[in-house]
């Protein structure tokens, strides 16, 4: 199964993919540092799973205990993060998963994973922006300012201060990662400190009795009957039940979300400067600062009001609110905003580094691979990534595609996770500045981790995502096989 056979399964070797992001005309600049790694996790991580999604889990889901779930889907995230380190220390390349399947699995799957992490990234962007546009659209109304309901809001047919914002963003990811990271430092330093005033300023106001129970007795409601259930629920034939320790892994699955991102970190390796060194850092690092600031959070927000009186769209600051405390809920909403700028942005880029690398491959057209001449930046595929988030942030309601969101995210884990053993059987010789412990147990761990979470999504998140991914197969072998550079140049063996 070499290079350059006409297999779906062949794949590109590892040297093959350094040397391809040393083509004159398609060299991303090489400028990030372990910090900038860092900042640019937590400006993904921190965002619209934190600061809306947890007021809706708890009410639905788990109660008092989604604490824990943000614990579970923690964990789940840490060891694949141990995987996407030995990855991205390995192959420092642009394109994230996509890359790593490329040079473990095969071109195939390296396919399927792309087109399957579009669902992390432009549509995880395009829910965040839909997030942002509510946080705003609030923050506006509280200054007297209304916009009418049919361009900002649930219930709006174009949601235009979201698309808006993703045509900004787009602007300045083509202007440069230079630019757009030191805007990220300052928003990201924002957002911690906001997520730090909700934990601080919180404990004053949190009461015992909104702890008990801790974990609400498990019970059947409209929102996991039908469609909506668990898929793990509905395969074990119990009665779909929400809250309760089966909601908490529910809950898990859902709140996930707020963890996404910390892979995102791998697909900026081809631009940091010491990507053997600094990757591994930036990635666990993030996603450690994460896990304790949400845990203080939910913990802080479910006593400070009773779960079943806990706001959907804006937690956080309506908390504040219902304790007297409009400054500070205003204070929270302004933090919001600039946070979930920097995941859309962050979001965006990734994507679009992963749509470069794709169509470097030829999986996609080529000429989409080509580097701005002024700027270094990956401009083309900045604009249809940016163009195309806009639609979706403008047509779709955020509800039930985080879910979506989730699930494509989780099977490119597991891809990732299993894609780490093959490559110590097959390259055992190359040079790994992190290495994953306990290999394959480990990897092993994440796999099942990962699938149990997905397992925990409602059965209509599953037939999307099944939809979705066959449509991708259906465009590999009406394009992408016949275009792939794999098979209109036999590319250099091992
Ligand atoms: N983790 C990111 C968020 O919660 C995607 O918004």
């Amino acid at each position: 199964m070499g290079n350059g056979s006409k297999s779906i399964f062949r794949t590109k070797s590892i040297e093959q993919s350094i040397r391809d992001t040393e083509e004159p005309g398609h060299r991303l600049r090489r400028n990030l540092s372990a910090l900038d790694l860092t900042v640019f996790g937590i400006g993904v991580i921190v965002g619209t799973g934190i600061f809306v999604l947890t007021g809706r889990v708890a009410r639905e889901l788990a109660g008092p205990a989604v604490a824990l779930s943000f614990v579970v889907a923690a964990i789940v995230c840490a060891l694949a993060a141990l995987c996407y380190a030995e990855f991205a220390s390995t192959i420092p390349v642009a394109g994230s998963a996509y890359t790593f399947s490329f040079a473990t699995i095969g071109e195939f799957p390296a396919w399927i994973i792309g087109w399957d992490l579009m669902l992390e990234m432009a549509l995880g962007a395009a829910v965040v922006a839909v997030g942002w546009s509510g946080y705003f659209t609030s923050l506006l109304s509280t200054a007297g300012i209304h916009l009418p309901a049919s361009i900002a809001g649930d219930t709006a047919v174009v949601n235009v201060p979201a698309a808006v914002i993703v045509l900004i963003l787009t602007v300045v990811l083509v202007l440069g990662i230079k630019l757009s990271s030191r805007v990220n430092l300052v928003v990201v330093a924002v957002k911690v400190a906001v997520v730090l005033l909700v934990i601080f300023a919180g404990l004053f106001f949190v009461k015992a009795a909104n702890y008990t129970p801790f974990i609400p007795p498990a019970v059947t409601t409209p929102e996991v009957e039908g469609l909506a259930a668990p898929l793990i629920q509905v395969m074990f034939g119990v009665t779909p039940v929400a809250f309760g320790v089966i909601g908490i892994f529910s809950a898990a699955a859902i709140v996930f979300f707020a963890y996404i991102g910390f892979d995102v970190v791998a697909t900026a390796a081809e631009e940091t400067r010491n990507p053997q060194r600094d990757l591994p850092r930036g990635i666990i690092g993030s996603l450690v600062v994460c896990t304790v600031l949400y845990v203080g959070v939910s913990l802080v927000v479910v006593g400070m009001e009773s779960y079943t009186r806990l706001s959907e769209s804006a937690p956080l600051a309506d908390a504040f609110r219902a304790v007297g405390q409009p400054w500070i809920a205003g204070l929270i909403s302004v933090g919001a905003i600039a946070g979930l700028t920097t995941v859309v942005m962050i979001l965006m880029l990734g994507q679009s580094r992963i749509l470069f690398a794709m169509s470097r491959d030829g999986l996609l057209p080529p000429s989409l691979a080509q580097v701005h001449p002024k700027y270094g930046t990956p401009a083309r595929t900045t604009v249809v990534i940016g163009l195309l988030t806009a639609v979706l942030a403008g047509l779709i309601p955020l509800s039930a595609l985080a879910e979506l969101v989730n699930i494509g995210t989780l099977f490119a884990f597991v891809v990732v996770s299993i894609g780490i053993v093959v490559l110590r059987r097959t390259r055992p010789d190359l040079p790994r500045a992190f290495r994953t412990p306990f290999v394959p147990v480990l990897p092993a761990l994440s796999v099942l981790a990962c699938v149990y979470l997905m397992l925990n999504l409602p059965v209509e998140t599953w037939l999307r995502f099944l939809v979705w991914m066959l449509l991708g197969v259906v465009i590999f072998f009406v394009y992408g096989r016949r275009h792939s550079r794999a098979t209109v140049q036999v590319p250099v063996g091992k």
